[in-house]
């Protein structure tokens, strides 16, 4: 028996049984994929085991603080699209069915797995991000986005050099040269970052796009790979409030707000950086919930992690999960999360990081 064998058959034990299925239906469905193998060298999932197989994936993630939800993920199967333009046009669908006018959806666009002839790769990293570009005055833009910026650039799209620039859908399939689109703007929901007090934080002029939609993993489901399937939640406030906005190697803005608030910067433990993160923070979720987008501060969130962590033990099922990934960066120990430890366990199905397909230098 063959690794692909025995990760159909560890799969689909696994998804039959939690479909409810009977021994008899699942016997014939792992004969049926062991012929299918043997023939074809890989075999296709049914829309059910896809669907399901997409949802364990999201379950098993272990940097994941939001799999509370695991179970509502929107599947759309693109798996028979073959040129760049469909695809295209399926991503444009994605970001508009998973935006769904501020009350996101969390949505996954499955591709054609790589094995069965196409090998659809996305080279974004999500599909909405901003532009980075190194100048001679320095950083412009997300400084996270550099290598990506300068490998659309090598395919002729033209750099606009702003703080905010949505870049565009990078797709390519098997060795053809990757072709290039923007996206509609319309589609992009983003959203101006103001404060509930502080009248002044408005003319930062800093904003945040409202769909986090990962396109640079694979998905693997019963031993099949799958090198383009973008999946999306929603934001987590302190993704862009403590580090998107915040890093020092990203849009560093700390120095500027303390700044604003005048603060005393000379010294460390004038704690001028933790005020202003607090109240950078309190900026992106007031924003995001006055213009209508789906955001979950930090506290929710570890709650509806515990309430995983409950269902799950109720199913049977052990939680794995990465500690330092789990606890959020901003007051980690007022979380139930930052108290126990995780058992950091690879389980299958899962996303996985594959290798950049343009240059990183
Ligand atoms: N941390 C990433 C970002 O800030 C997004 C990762 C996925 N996040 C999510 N809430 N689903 O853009």
């Amino acid at each position: 028996m063959g690794l692909m064998h025995q990760e159909a058959q560890e799969f689909l034990s696994l998804c039959y049984e939690e479909l409810g299925k009977s021994e008899n239906e699942m016997e014939q469905r792992i004969k049926d994929v062991f012929q299918e193998i043997d023939e074809k060298g890989f075999y296709e999932h049914h829309f059910e085991e896809l669907e399901y197989g997409a949802k364990m994936a999201w379950r098993n993630s272990n940097r994941c603080i939001g799999r509370l939800f695991w179970d509502q993920l929107h599947v759309l199967d693109k798996r028979y699209l073959k040129t760049e333009e469909a695809i295209y046009q399926a991503l444009i669908e994605h970001i508009d069915f998973a935006t769904n006018g501020g009350k996101i959806r969390p949505t996954i666009s499955v591709f054609s797995q790589s094995i069965s002839g196409e090998t659809v790769r996305i080279w974004n990293h999500q599909l909405i991000r901003y532009a980075g570009y190194e100048t001679e005055d320095g950083i412009v833009g997300d400084p996270d986005s550099i290598a990506f910026t300068n490998a659309c650039i090598d395919l002729e799209w033209e750099p606009k050099y702003g703080q905010f620039d949505i870049l565009p859908l990078v797709i390519q399939v098997n060795d053809n040269e990757p072709k290039w689109f923007n996206i509609p703007e319309d589609l992009v929901y983003e959203v101006s970052i103001s404060h509930p007090e502080y009248e002044w934080f408005s003319a930062l002029n800093l904003k945040w796009y409202a769909v986090p939609i990962i396109s640079d993993m694979s998905l693997d489901i019963g031993g099949i790979l799958y090198s383009a399937a973008p999946f999306n939640g929603w934001y987590m406030g302190t993704e862009i409030g403590a580090r998107n906005l915040a890093d020092d190697s990203r849009y560093n803005m700390l120095p500027t707000i303390a700044d604003y608030m005048n603060l005393n910067n000379d010294r460390p433990s004038t704690l001028w950086k933790d005020r202003a993160l607090i109240e950078l923070n309190t900026a992106v979720l007031y924003s995001f919930k006055q213009a209508g987008i789906s955001i979950v501060d930090h506290h929710t969130a570890a709650q509806q992690f515990k309430k995983f962590e409950e269902k799950e033990a109720k199913a049977d099922r052990d939680v794995t999960g990465k500690w330092s990934w789990l606890i959020p960066p901003v007051s980690p120990a007022t979380t139930h999360v930052f108290h126990k430890p995780y058992r950091d366990a690879i389980e299958k199905p899962n996303y996985f990081y594959q290798s950049k397909p343009y240059s990183q230098g």
